[in-house]
């Protein structure tokens, strides 16, 4: 078709294409709203190519087929900034915004708003636009003259080869980045040729556009956002917030991120806000900038040598840092599976010191490649235990040692297993094995198990020492005498923990089940397993169909459980619970307890129960025990030779029960 069309058909035809191209372009990589099909694009693409191919003249350089036009050059030249590209004063915490805030305050004498942005964690370049064609992109360097990399920026689909309008002239700065899934595939692809990782996505991305060859920038998928005009001829703007209107009506990518905020304490908790919702985000903030929103107020404030008086970065804590492993060693969980864990030179990582750093498996210390004495990244993500990102193996001394799996538990010595398809080596030792004992009886104290108050690792440790313990069930028959004599345990902390064990023989069933560590059941399925079988006798007695039927179990669940209650010593341990007088039952959420909001006190002695036991009644109800009288109260329980809370009971009019009352009341509910 583009043979019989004359220069001027085609001129015009070219002018269209590249229009209608540029604006796909923006719909599908920044408004992440395509209207047409990949093919639609690529047949517009098809005809553009071939019209340029046959009128080579046409060719201009902001033309889309020009991405990925240039030839490899040999370096990169060196560019003048107009304006000196300043980096920015930091942040750390709400006290030094305060501090800035109120500088600033003291030298406008009025209050400002401020615009608060994301700072991306990439790669600062400078954008020339003349006539609304992009002629120049070039790093910050050191901030006064940087590299041309124009070539390798024309790769970035993002970036507007030609504004919506023909501004004489406009400077532009903006962060260049790596998302961080291409940045996964990136380092996987690398690993699979042999080459070394890139360390983060920010290295990554300066690696990408510090490429002599366009190609392989064009290879890699990079992002950019916008964010500052420097120069501008023929437009007016008087606030950062129209700038970035401005700039996206041009055509730039601007992250939708951006916040007004009138007062200083708005702006923190913005930052706050994004402190904790940035792993959300698919590419790497390292903090917020702020900005005073008028650029009149900008200008009247100034720069240092440095930076700007008028913005600010609150900077995130980093996440990631660099040390040696010192040692491999194995730990033995509850289930018996073997988890490798990096001793690390202690380093500093976001406000806390890390020593250790999970491995995972046997898999991942192959495929890293770590060894003891290597160097390594550390990363802490959110909540998540320290792990080791990467290693910097151009660092090797060849003095490194590889660590080899241990054939037999270090615990025990009992052989260990690695089932196929499972990536966990475990021990076969069982209960037998004192690392599984001693985990699984830290589980079942803990905190969202039956929660013993008390029961730590040190003093299970010191209970399976002298034998007093083999089982969690044997925690029930423990006596105050039997605790005394541990290290560090005086007669009140004795008599405490006692206690403690008592009261958590009342806890509902879904709490008893986790705490049992049968694989695959956490806490949520616990509950759902509780609340749908309601008693212990129940769930030993169902079958994998029944198992099946309810909502959100499956099929690996199940098998677990029945497994579970196959094993004669598991049944055995459940019997002794019982007989210890364990709550076997559950009652549903859903059941409105009978005691539910309802407050107690006691007071005085009660003849068939102690005190303690009187509480655990009420709060296995669903009441609650206050230790002193006030209107909130529903019921006063009274016993033999009363105090004074008595007389403050009778004045305020709060129901008294004598302890046949009582019972009685608790009888009645529980029908
Ligand atoms: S404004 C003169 N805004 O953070 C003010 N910077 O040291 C120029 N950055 O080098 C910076 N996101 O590369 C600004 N929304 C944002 C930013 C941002 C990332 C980078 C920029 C600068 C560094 C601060």
């Amino acid at each position: 078709m583009a043979r019989d069309i004359t220069f001027e058909e085609a001129q015009k035809r070219v002018e269209e294409l590249r229009k209608e191209i540029d604006r796909h372009n923006y719909l599908y990589f920044v408004l992440n709203a395509p209207e047409i099909s990949d093919q639609e694009f690529d047949a517009l693409m098809r005809e553009l190519i071939e019209l340029e191919e046959k009128f080579p003249e046409l060719i201009t350089p902001y033309s889309p087929t020009q991405r990925v036009g240039e030839q490899p050059s040999k370096e990169f030249a060196q560019v003048q900034h107009p304006v000196p590209l300043l980096s920015l004063s930091n942040a750390f915490d709400f006290g030094d915004l305060k501090e800035w805030d109120e500088r600033i305050k003291r030298q406008v004498k009025n209050s400002v708003d401020y615009v608060v942005e994301l700072k991306i964690d990439g790669l600062s370049v400078a954008l020339t636009y003349e006539n609304g064609i992009f002629v120049m992109g070039a790093t910050r360097g050191d901030g006064y003259t940087g590299e041309d990399i124009t070539a390798n920026l024309k790769t970035i689909k993002t970036l507007p080869l030609r504004l919506k309008d023909a501004i004489p002239r406009l400077v532009v700065r903006g962060e260049a980045f790596m998302p961080k899934a291409a940045f996964n595939r990136l380092n996987e692809e690398r690993e699979r040729n042999g080459l070394p990782l890139f360390a983060n996505p920010r290295n990554a991305a300066a690696g990408s556009l510090r490429q002599l060859d366009p190609k392989i920038t064009a290879s890699r998928t990079l992002g950019l956002f916008v964010y500052e005009v420097f120069m501008v001829k023929g437009v007016e703007l008087d606030t950062q917030w129209r700038v970035l209107d401005f700039l996206q009506k041009q055509g730039f990518p601007v992250n939708p991120y951006k916040k007004l905020c009138s007062s200083i304490e708005e702006v923190y908790s913005q930052c706050k806000e994004w402190e904790e919702k940035r792993w959300e985000l698919d590419y790497d903030i390292d903090g917020l900038v702020v900005k005073v929103n008028s650029l009149e107020i900008q200008k009247t404030l100034g720069h240092t040598s440095k930076s700007p008086r008028w913005a600010i970065a609150y900077k995130f804590q980093s996440e990631q840092a660099v040390t040696r492993v010192k040692d491999i060693i194995i730990r033995v969980g509850r289930t018996g599976v073997l988890t490798p864990t990096a001793i690390l030179e202690p380093v500093r990582i976001g406000g806390t010191t890390v020593s250790r750093a999970t491995l995972h498996n046997e898999d991942i210390i192959r495929e890293k490649d770590i060894r003891i004495g290597d160097k390594v990244v550390v990363q802490k993500a959110g909540e998540i235990i320290p792990e080791i990102v990467s290693v910097i193996k151009e660092e090797r001394k060849g003095t490194e040692k590889v660590f080899s799996f241990p054939a037999k538990c270090p615990e025990c010595g009992s052989r260990v297993v690695r089932f196929p398809g499972e990536a966990a080596v475990r021990c076969t030792g069982g209960l037998v094995c004192p690392a599984q004992q001693r985990e699984s009886i830290i589980h079942f104290a803990s905190r969202d198990a039956m929660n013993i108050e008390g029961l730590g690792p040190k003093i299970i440790e010191q209970l399976l020492e002298k034998g007093l313990v083999k089982d969690v069930a044997d925690l029930y028959y423990l006596k105050k005498e039997d605790l005394i004599n541990l290290e560090r345990m005086g007669e009140k902390s004795a008599e405490n923990l006692i206690n403690a064990i008592q009261k958590s023989k009342s806890n509902p069933l879904s709490r008893l089940l986790f705490g049992l560590g049968v694989r695959y059941v956490g806490s949520r399925a616990a509950k759902i397993l509780a609340e749908s079988f309601k008693t212990m006798d129940k769930l030993i007695e169902a079958d994998i169909d029944e198992l099946l039927e309810i909502n959100e179990i499956g099929e690996k669940i199940a098998r677990s459980i029945v497994e579970f209650f196959k094993e004669e010593h598991n049944l055995k341990v459940i019997e002794k619970l019982k007989n210890a007088g364990v709550n076997m039952s559950e009652v549903s959420s859903e059941e409105v307890l009978p005691f539910k909001g309802k407050k107690f006190v006691l007071t005085g002695k009660l003849n068939s129960m102690t005190r303690n036991e009187a509480k655990e009644k009420i709060e296995f109800l669903g009441g609650e025990v206050l230790s002193s009288v006030s209107r909130k109260v529903d019921y006063l329980i009274l016993g033999k030779d009363p105090g004074s809370k008595y007389e403050k009971a009778v004045s305020l009019g709060i129901t008294i029960l004598d302890e046949e009352q009582f019972l009685e009341l608790i009888e009645k509910s529980k029908k």
